[in-house]
């Protein structure tokens, strides 16, 4: 470890229960995007954020209103000749349901053995609040090597819309000028493992409904005489895969990029246990695409799935109806060669193909689509984030692919040129998404350091 990392992990130690005092204080602000009623707990998760990048010491730091949730920007300028780097993370979180899982209250806190669980812990607010903490060290000490700029959103949960937006607008562009954009919102194979990510899946999105009669029938009175829209859906969606799990939509599998021997021997060799992961997860087996690897199918091949399914009457006891309506959400995760919006235009046209007769089928796109993004290896910025996970975890990073998505990195290249570094501290036992969400808090305070770490390489390699 260099002196200036000894001197920031000084500090680091003697301010960690604050750290920590202050990341509860932002879990307890249910700033969920999904659900409506929480615009102001989105609204005061945007001003905690602002508010503590001032603290932080930034020079500047403000809300930038958009048409739905607010971005917080703030940056710390010391010299134009010193690299800049544009670091990126989302202050909304999931909804919590279902509560009845959580074995504490989702936005009141909680320690238990070393880790901190609320919504929120690892996805994302505690890995954006090592990236806060990390500029207070570096000022704390005067040892800032490099120019920060923050981006921070309020919806990256329900698709990142607004900062699509605000990055398709080249006048937004100089106020974002950067070399490079480092992320924590992603994860790392294990406390032993250090890793970095070099890809990410796209994400696109629809939602169907299936209309048979024009109103709920009696099911005595009508059944066998008309279609039932339940029934159509579910035909349909059973043809969106095949036998061997392959999903059947015209053209889908069409200028995939196929990985390399060397890459796929790569991506195998990651530590994966699959008798454990099957176990962890109450699977007799797992279940995918034939002939691929549990990892490839996650990491490099691209999927379809129902995220749920509603119509007709789920309520307690009987009710004899055939229901005039049934509904499906789909998403589907992307890979390299993949355009998103075209997939989404078969999709749509495949999907009124199957419609049984008898029922009519509507189609909504849920949001913007989103490219997935490799990661370009052979950069400084690259070589400066295996250093600082070298330095802090004591061992050589492998490089890993997420089947998750962030949907604004490719937006980011697209629009600013910019290329990203994943440095994700999360573990898959951070239940993102899930009840009883947490983060361990030695990951936190090692992030902290890996984070200051990646700037002392970045300036020293740009040099
Ligand atoms: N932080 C996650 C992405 C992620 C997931 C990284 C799993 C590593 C492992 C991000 O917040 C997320 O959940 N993204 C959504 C985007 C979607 C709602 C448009 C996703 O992947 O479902
Ligand atoms: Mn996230
Ligand atoms: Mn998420």
């Amino acid at each position: 470890m260099t002196n200036t990392n000894t001197n920031t992990a000084a500090y680091i130690d003697a301010n960690k229960g604050r750290f920590i005092q202050e990341l509860t204080s932002f879990l307890t602000i249910p700033s969920i995007s999904a659900q409506p009623e929480h615009q102001s707990h989105i609204q005061q998760a945007a001003q905690f954020v602002k508010e503590r990048l001032l603290a932080a010491g930034s020079d500047e730091a403000y809300l930038i209103e958009t048409k739905s949730n607010p971005l917080v920007y703030g940056e710390k300028i010391i010299d134009p000749k010193l690299p800049t780097v544009l670091v990126y993370g989302h202050y909304d979180v999931q909804p919590p349901e279902p509560f009845e899982l959580w074995t504490s209250e989702p936005f009141e806190p909680v320690i238990k053995h070393n880790h901190i669980f609320a919504r929120g812990a690892s996805d994302d607010k505690g890995q954006l609040y090592i990236h806060i903490k990390a500029l207070e060290a570096m000022l704390a000490r005067q040892q800032l090597p490099c120019n920060i700029k923050f981006l921070i959103e309020g919806e990256e949960e329900v698709g990142s819309d607004a900062l699509t937006h605000y990055l398709q607008d080249a006048n937004n562009h100089p106020l974002l000028q950067a070399d490079v954009v480092l992320i924590s919102d992603t994860g790392i194979v294990s406390t032993e493992q250090p890793s970095i990510d070099i890809s990410l899946r796209g994400i696109t999105g629809l939602e169907i409904t299936l209309t048979g009669p024009n109103r709920d029938l009696h099911s005595g009175s009508y059944g066998g005489a008309v279609s039932n829209p339940i029934h159509a859906l579910c035909k349909i969606i059973a043809l969106l895969h095949n036998e061997d799990h392959q999903v059947t939509i015209p053209g889908f599998y069409d200028n995939i990029a196929e990985l390399t021997t060397a890459q796929r021997e790569q991506l195998n060799n990651i530590p994966f246990d699959l008798e454990a992961y099957q176990q962890s997860l109450g699977i007799a087996q797992a279940v995918g695409e034939k002939g691929y690897t549990t990892l490839e199918r996650i990491g490099i091949r691209p999927t379809l799935d129902v995220n749920g399914i509603w119509g007709g009457y789920t309520g307690v006891g009987t009710k004899t109806i055939i229901p005039s309506k049934a509904h499906a959400k789909i998403t589907l995760r992307l890979v390299p060669g993949q355009d998103p919006n075209k997939i989404l235009d078969n999709l749509s046209d495949y999907l009124t193909s199957l419609t049984p007769e008898g029922t009519r089928i509507k189609v909504e796109k849920s949001s913007q689509a989103h490219q997935s993004v490799q990661i370009n290896e052979d950069t400084i910025a690259f070589q400066a984030a295996k250093n600082a996970f070298q330095d802090i975890w004591g061992k050589k990073p492998v490089s890993t692919r997420v089947g998750g998505s962030i949907p604004i990195v490719s937006t980011f290249k697209e629009h600013l040129g910019l290329d990203t570094i994943l440095m994700g501290f999360g573990l898959d036992t951070d239940n993102i998404h899930s009840p009883n969400e947490n983060f361990s808090l030695i990951h936190f305070e090692r992030g902290i350091q890996t984070v200051i770490a990646f700037y002392h390489h970045l300036a020293g390699l740009s040099k």
